[in-house]
């Protein structure tokens, strides 16, 4: 099936009681969406290209949580099914040999201090070809099947992940989120690495030294100066 984007509709049904854990999957998206305004490129049959309605029992604040959350799901997934040792880009892209592979786009609806849901849309390049590809984005991206040491079909990888993705929801509502941000720093790439902030009002370089109880990124300036980077409308670049 074609629809624009998964995460307009999951929203969509989000505000009419969809139940947590609902599933919105599509074939092919014409208009997909990714972060910082961008789009995403979501060819027929080329990947899977999916949005799940989390309704968790924590405050908004906590809801930025779930996007590194759901970066472990993935991973943990894709290496599992696919053989690879795909590493996080923070706060959730996922890479194979620095080339992206993932991308993840949470979106919430809160009010008066009550989260009412988050939206997890994940856009996974299984099968993407470079010339489905814009220009600009070909060099930088990879498909899973072309670095895969195992055979997989896309069902068995979207069952791993929303298993996955449901035991880390009851961890992070039982026991809270420090144990599943240890498993991300464990899989992180960026981690230890001289990163380039680019932010809407200034852009710096620095080391990414680790990551803060609240998901924010650590990073630590040529001056000394550590910030505490939220993401949003940052991109983090490998510095040179
Ligand atoms: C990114 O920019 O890295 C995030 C990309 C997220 C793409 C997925 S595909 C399924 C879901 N529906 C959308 O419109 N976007 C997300």
């Amino acid at each position: 099936m074609s629809v624009p984007s998964t995460n307009a509709i999951a929203k969509q049904l989000a505000h009419q009681n969809a139940p947590h854990g609902l599933l919105v999957a599509a074939e092919e998206q014409t208009g997909g969406k990714g972060r910082i305004g961008r789009g995403w490129s979501s060819p027929e049959g080329r990947g899977l290209w999916f949005s799940v309605v989390l309704r968790p029992k924590f405050p908004p604040e906590e809801a930025p949580k779930c996007t590194l959350m759901a970066a472990v799901a993935v991973a943990e997934a894709i290496n599992y099914c696919g053989g690879i040792t795909a590493k996080i880009k923070w706060p959730n892209d996922i890479l194979f040999e620095k080339k992206k592979m993932v991308g993840i786009l949470s979106e919430m609806g809160a009010e008066y201090g009550k989260l009412n849901y988050v939206v997890i849309g994940i856009g996974i390049d299984t099968h993407v070809e470079p010339e489905d590809l814009p220009e600009d984005v070909k060099p930088i991206a990879v498909s899973l099947h072309r670095v895969a040491a195992k055979d997989f079909t896309r069902e068995e990888l979207l069952a791993r992940i929303m298993g996955n993705l449901e035991d880390l929801c009851q961890e992070a509502e039982e026991r809270g989120f420090e144990g599943i941000f240890d498993r991300w720093r464990g899989l992180s790439c960026t981690l230890h690495e001289r990163v380039k902030v680019i932010a809407q009002d200034e852009t710096y370089p620095g080391v990414a030294l680790d990551i803060d109880r609240d998901g924010h990124l650590l990073v630590q300036r040529d001056d000394g100066r550590v910030t505490a980077v939220v993401a949003g409308d940052v991109s983090i670049r490998y510095a040179e």
